[in-house]
C-alpha cells in the first residue's frame, strides 16, 4: 500500500501534477484512489468553511494553528472512514492533493521558532498517531517561488471568477506559509519538487516525469 501526497501552496501546480500522475496509472492499467482535500462538498467540511469564508474572522490569524488544523483534521478522517480507508489497508495506492501536511504549511505559519516545530510534533502525534490517519509514504512538495505562485493564483482568479478565501487574499500570509513549508520540509522530511526554472514555471511533462522518477524509485509504483 502506499499514500503518496502532492503539496504546496496555492498556485503551486498540486492539481494539474495529480492530473498527469492519474493519467499515468490509468496507462498503466493500475488501480488508485484519487483525494483532494479539502472536501469542500461534503459536511465534514463545515467548519473549514466556515473558517475559510471569514465566519470567524477575516485574518486567518484570528484562528489559532491548532483550532483550525482540527477543521481540517475531522474533514480528513471522514474521508478515511467513509472513501479510502479500505482500499488503502487491502493494499491500494492513494494519490492525494494536499494532506495533513497542509496545515503544517498553512497552520504553522501561524507559530514561530521553537513553537513553529512543537506544533509541527504536535500535528504528528494528532492526526496520525491520535487520530489514526495513516501516515503517507511520500510527500512531494511543489517547490515554486512566491512570486510564481501568487502570479498563478491571480491568473487562475481572473479565469474562474472564484472569490479568494481568507488564505488567498492576503499575499502576507502565502508568503510566510512558503517559508514554513522549508522548515516543515526538514522537520518531516518531505522531497522538493522544483516546479520552476529561470523565472517560470518549468514545462508540465518535465515536472511530473521527475515526480514518476521519485516516486518509482522509492518503490511505491
Ligand atoms: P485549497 O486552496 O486547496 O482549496 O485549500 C484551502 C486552503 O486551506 C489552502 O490555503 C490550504 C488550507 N489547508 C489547511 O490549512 N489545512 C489542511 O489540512 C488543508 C487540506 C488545507
Ligand atoms: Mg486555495
Amino acid at each position: 500500500m502506499a499514500l503518496i501526497v502532492l503539496e504546496g501552496i496555492d498556485g503551486s501546480g498540486k492539481s494539474t501534477q495529480l492530473r498527469h500522475l492519474c493519467a499515468h496509472m490509468d496507462t498503466l492499467g493500475r488501480d488508485y484512489t484519487r483525494l483532494v482535500f479539502p472536501q469542500y462538498d461534503k459536511p465534514s467540511s463545515a467548519l473549514l468553511r466556515m473558517y475559510l469564508n471569514g465566519a470567524f474572522g477575516s485574518d486567518p490569524g484570528a484562528v489559532g494553528a491548532h483550532a483550525a488544523s482540527t477543521f481540517f483534521a475531522v474533514d480528513r478522517y471522514a474521508s478515511y472512514k467513509t472513501v479510502w480507508g479500505e482500499a488503502y489497508a487491502a493494499g491500494g495506492t492513494i494519490l492525494t492533493d494536499r494532506y495533513v501536511s497542509s496545515n503544517a504549511v498553512h497552520q504553522g505559519s501561524k507559530l514561530f521558532g521553537a513553537e513553529r516545530e512543537v506544533f509541527f510534533r504536535w500535528l504528528d502525534e494528532f492526526e496520525h498517531g491520535l487520530m489514526e490517519l495513516p501516515r503517507p509514504d511520500i510527500v512531494l512538495y511543489m517547490d515554486v517561488p512566491i512570486e510564481i505562485a501568487l502570479e498563478n493564483v491571480r491568473t487562475r482568479r481572473a479565469e474562474t471568477g472564484a472569490a479568494a478565501d481568507i488564505h488567498e487574499a492576503g499575499e502576507a500570509y502565502l508568503r510566510a506559509c512558503a517559508e514554513t513549508a522549508k522548515d516543515a520540509a526538514a522537520f518531516y522530511g518531505w522531497r522538493f519538487v522544483r516546479c520552476a526554472a529561470g523565472g517560470k514555471m518549468r514545462p508540465e511533462q518535465e515536472i511530473h516525469q521527475e515526480i514518476l522518477g521519485i516516486i518509482k524509485t522509492a518503490g511505491l509504483i
